[in-house]
């Protein structure tokens, strides 16, 4: 097969996925990171080792010496043309955890794409004056054009998708198995597990992500709880049986709760309403983590979201030890930051520095 640098766009985009992740990659490393599947279970263990580890040397301020001087040498952009703070914060401190410096594009209004440059050109010039572009996009598919523009010039740096149209999250995903390693490492790690995924399933990039990932365990059971408006799309569905993973689909919430190990609960993704309002016709109520719901929850089952919240999530169970969603938000910190060091090939000096 060509390499990217010799195909043509429309040849790269139309690659199966699997082919196409061997093409992100750059001496037998990831370099590109542009969807979940990229990601192998080896990988997503080691990464989650190294996650702890960069944890647990910030405690002290030579390891937090030893890890800014890791990456000191290279700078990143964040270009977030679609609104977020979390997302843009846990990047900028993973990047500040191993001393790269940062920069922003936020507002598209503020580039010359008000003057009406190409996304394409726009990030490509900003990238003069980088070494790793970090960029979240309403526009489903633009990290990975840029991935394949980047391929194809003489200076090319990696991409990490932070958030790209209703489709991909791969980096939330990382977070997500990240917490679910933590959550279950003394009941066997995520194999066994039955996961409830509830609320905008249709367009929330972060679940099909993250039931990509899933694919990666023996003996899951993905449960996809929704209004039958809003249910998960056929290709995550189809992804899920030609990996032999069984699920249900179920427009009930409550039946479920007993029986999950992990629930993910999400948000109504309103802005992608093709007509205003759109979404406030569907009945959402009962997809809602309620109090009264906590006595029917398994004593070590964990309760997700990848945030922000509206009243998906009653406020009175956050004082319950079974709510992670502040602690699945802090890991995306530490996982970014193995991410970014091992694309920039420092994670074996990272393992290294604690005995
Ligand atoms: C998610 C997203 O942007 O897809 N937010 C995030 O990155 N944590 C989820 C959402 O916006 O509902």
């Amino acid at each position: 097969m060509k390499p990217a640098s010799q195909m043509s766009w429309e040849a790269f985009h139309a690659l199966d996925p699997d082919m196409q992740s061997g093409l992100l990659q750059k001496d037998g490393h990831i370099f590109h990171v542009l969807y979940a599947r990229q990601f192998e279970r080896d990988r997503l263990e080691a990464m989650g080792l190294l996650a702890t580890r960069i944890r647990k040397i910030a405690k002290t301020v030579d390891g937090m010496h030893f890890l800014r001087d890791q990456l000191f040498h290279k700078r990143a952009m964040l270009y977030f043309t679609q609104p977020s703070t979390r997302t843009f914060l846990s990047f900028y401190s993973a990047c500040q955890i191993l001393g790269m410096a940062v920069g922003e594009v936020r507002d598209k209004s503020m580039s010359s794409e008000f003057k009406g440059e190409t996304p394409e050109d726009a990030v490509r010039s900003f990238s003069s004056y980088f070494d790793m572009i970090i960029m979240r996009s309403a526009i489903g598919g633009l990290a990975e054009r840029m991935a394949w523009v980047f391929m194809n010039s003489d200076r090319p740096v990696p991409v990490i998708n932070a958030g790209s149209g209703k489709d991909q999250h791969p980096t939330q995903a990382l977070l997500d198995i990240y917490t679910l390693q933590r959550s279950f490492e003394d009941r066997g790690g995520i194999d066994g597990k039955t996961i409830l995924f509830c609320g905008d399933l249709a367009r929330g990039r972060t679940v099909r992500s993250l039931a990509n990932l899933l694919t990666n365990y023996d003996d899951m059971r993905l449960i996809f709880s929704a209004p039958a408006a809003l249910t998960i799309g056929n290709d995550i569905l189809a992804s899920l049986t030609k990996r032999n993973v069984p699920y249900e689909v179920s427009a009930d919430f409550e039946r479920f709760i007993p029986e999950a190990d992990a629930i993910y609960m999400t948000r109504i993704q309103d802005e992608w309403d093709s007509v205003k309002g759109e979404s406030q016709t569907v009945d959402t109520s009962i997809y809602a983590f309620e109090k009264r719901h906590l006595a029917v929850l398994k004593p070590d089952a964990v309760i997700m979201h990848p945030l922000p919240r509206r009243n998906e999530i009653d406020h009175a169970v956050d004082a319950d030890p079974r709510a992670v969603y502040w602690r699945q938000m802090r890991n995306g910190m530490w996982i970014r930051a193995a991410l970014i060091a091992t694309i920039f090939n420092c994670a074996e000096r990272i393992n290294d520095y604690l005995p």
